[in-house]
């Protein structure tokens, strides 16, 4: 070999087999490791990411047989649903593999001749069963009585042919050694476990030629066999960059930093590939991360089902970063977890349009109001609090990222959010405006910018859109991409920055359908004179602040710009329905001329509006730009 020297993060997925549609579980693991490709290169590191399709094997014969096609053009068909779906996730692969092109079965001839060369591939008989489902062998024992596959519980066929076999056995007590001197070579760590006790309960040799099929790649010797699947699929990791042809890229990229991987498939990549590594001589991989196993409202996924979640249709009705981010923020990862649209529009009403779109939009307003689109940087700093807080989150998601919990990660960075919409109910900005405290208000613009600056940072590999969408709106020259994370930590790192505020980055859903829309009851109401329609003094008003009034479930205490020389206070049960942070900076309709009433202690003037029914409530607002104050009618 040549002497280049690793330089690149090298973040594999599992290859999928064209004989299927991509769903929810394929898009899963793909965006994961785009997750983490992103991550690293917002790092500063060179990155190599790769995925692609498996298109041999059985099981491909097989379902090009049931369509009348032949398996080269099934998989030509299929293998553009994966790249276009790819594509409209905007997956930053670097490279897409297929096991049908030529420098892949080139590598998966060259890697049997050298194994078989060195004695590691003898010749023998294989008598057993075989899942084609699966694409996996097994033994009596494993079967049981009923002869069904203990993975996916199948029928399983008996196989009884020619077949070369692979020395497993001889690689048990090295790999064990391997696992032992790197215990975080399979992770989770349960899933650690599950692997050193599999191959300490004791190895066989594993058969990888099959004779009564021909859709493979041919042994270069005997072409009477074709190369099990799983053999010739593994090593797409190293075919794709140039193993075969001693390509500069293998020696910068392998050996891998990750393989993500679905719990379904954890063992052959951390048995068997582990030990073809071994016995061709080639460094192991870092990482094998296993991931769980998605369910749609509770249920298995299948086609009988007819409950596959295809991702394609999920990202026409929702944002595909609302998509991504509910996937890795709704299940640890590692653990099953299942796949709901009521809990995804909760996630995105929640934490997307309440904490994150509201922050952003709330703090752009305030820059365009207050400082006329402007953020300087103050001459000196009064708070440095805001930039702790970045560092201290940037620290734990990297932590979280380096054992792959990107559900946490993602928990980490919106517990900044929240705390960036505290920190301006604190604040007060627009008390420091009434009061011509400009000094201390430009602070807190600053930090506020700042913090927003860090945040479109820390979820550009989580959200890359909504990263997008908020540092147009930000106004800095380059492209988000250009900056590393140290630019984004930096709560001093511009001298001055025109704004260019936008619409709001999410949109509230609310179109979980009602279940009993035949019973809605039209209410007969007395006809009323336009005069008495009068008598209700309506108002816009714009909350300047809210706060949840602790000793009561449902009251919030809102202070409000009614057009009026001083700010009203007003009451209002809006609690399950609206976080306080949510509501500021929204501008309401409002009953000016009722009574006063004492709520929970507090006197309050005035009543919103809001319409309410059986899914929760929603407040009357109107645009921005109607003056506190204006006439309703
Ligand atoms: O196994 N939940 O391909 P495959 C979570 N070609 N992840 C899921 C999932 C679900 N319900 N369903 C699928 C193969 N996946 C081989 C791989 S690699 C050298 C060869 C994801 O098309 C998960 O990553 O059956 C799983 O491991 C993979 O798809 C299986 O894809
Ligand atoms: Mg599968």
């Amino acid at each position: 070999m040549n002497n280049f020297k690793k330089s690149k993060y090298y973040i594999t997925t599992p290859i999928y087999y064209v004989n299927d549609i991509p769903h929810i579980g394929h898009s899963y693991t793909t965006i994961a490791a785009d997750t983490l490709a992103r991550y690293r290169r917002f790092l500063g590191d060179e990155v190599f990411f790769l995925t692609g399709t498996d298109e041999h094997g059985q099981k491909i014969q097989k379902t090009s047989k049931e369509r009348g096609i032949s398996p080269k053009q099934l998989a030509d068909k299929v293998v553009e649903n994966f790249k276009g779906l790819w594509k409209r996730l905007d997956i930053t692969n670097n490279f897409f593999v297929r096991t049908t092109d030529d420098y892949h079965i080139k590598c998966v001839q060259e890697a049997f001749q050298k194994l078989y060369d060195k004695g590691d591939i003898y010749k023998d008989e294989y008598e057993g069963w075989y899942c084609i489902p699966c694409e996996s062998y097994y033994s009596e024992l494993d079967i049981g009585k009923d002869r069904l596959c203990p993975a996916c519980g199948r029928k399983v066929d008996k196989v009884k042919e020619e077949s070369y076999f692979f020395k497993l056995s001889a690689y048990q007590d090295k790999l064990l050694k391997f696992y032992e001197e790197n215990p975080d070579f399979v992770m989770p760590k349960t899933r650690y476990n599950e692997i050193t006790s599999f191959v300490k309960s004791g190895l066989k040799d594993l058969s990888i030629t099959r004779t009564s099929f021909d859709w493979g790649v041919p042994v270069p010797f005997d072409d009477k066999h074709v190369i099990y699947v799983w053999f010739d699929a593994l090593l797409n990791y190293i075919s794709a960059i140039g193993y075969a042809e001693n390509k500069e890229e293998f020696s910068s990229t392998w050996p891998a930093d990750v393989h993500f991987v679905g719990k379904d498939i954890l063992r052959f990549h951390a048995v068997y590939w582990p030990a073809f590594l071994m016995a061709l001589d080639v460094e192991l991989p870092k990482h094998v991360v296993a991931h769980g196993w998605w369910t749609v409202d509770g249920k298995k996924m299948s086609k009988s089902l007819g409950n596959v979640v295809d991702p394609n249709e999920m990202i026409e009705k929702y944002p595909r970063d609302a998509y991504r981010y509910f996937l890795l923020r709704n299940v640890p990862f590692g653990l099953d977890g299942d796949f709901s649209e009521k809990e995804l529009i909760e996630r995105i009403n929640a934490e997307l349009v309440n904490d994150l779109g509201n922050l952003v939009n709330r703090s752009l307003t305030m820059v365009e109001k207050y400082s006329d689109g402007m953020v300087k940087k103050p001459e000196t700093r009064t708070d440095d609090s805001m930039s702790a807080k970045a560092k201290e989150t940037f620290d734990k998601v990297k932590k979280d990222i380096e054992i792959f919990r990107f559900d946490e990660a993602l928990s980490n960075i919106f517990e900044f959010i929240r705390f960036s919409n505290k920190y301006i109910t604190q604040k007060e900005p627009w008390g420091l405006k009434k009061a011509n405290e400009t000094d201390e208000l430009q602070n807190v613009l600053y930090n506020l910018i700042n913090a927003i600056k860090f945040i479109a940072g820390i979820i550009s590999p989580f959200m890359p859109d909504t990263a997008d969408k908020i540092w147009g709106q930000l106004g800095f020259d380059k492209p988000i991409r250009e900056y590393h994370y140290e630019f984004f930590l930096d709560f001093n790192g511009f001298t001055s920055l025109k704004i260019n505020k936008q619409d709001v980055i999410f949109t509230r859903i609310d179109n979980i359908k009602s279940e009993n829309k035949d019973e809605k009851v039209k209410e007969k109401a007395d006809k009323i004179s336009i005069d008495e329609f009068f008598k209700i003094d309506l108002r816009a008003a714009k909350i300047l602040d809210a706060k949840s009034i602790e000793k009561s479930k449902k009251l919030i205490k809102l202070t409000i710009d009614i057009g009026e020389d001083n700010p009203r206070t007003l009451v209002a049960g809006l609690k399950e329905h609206y976080s306080p942070d949510a509501l500021i900076g929204k501008t309401i309709i409002v009953v000016a001329n009722l009574k006063p009433a004492k709520l929970m202690g507090i006197e309050s003037n005035g009543m919103l509006l809001a319409a309410k029914d059986g899914n929760g409530l929603g407040l009357l607002t109107t645009n921005e730009d109607v003056k506190p104050g204006a006439k309703v009618g």
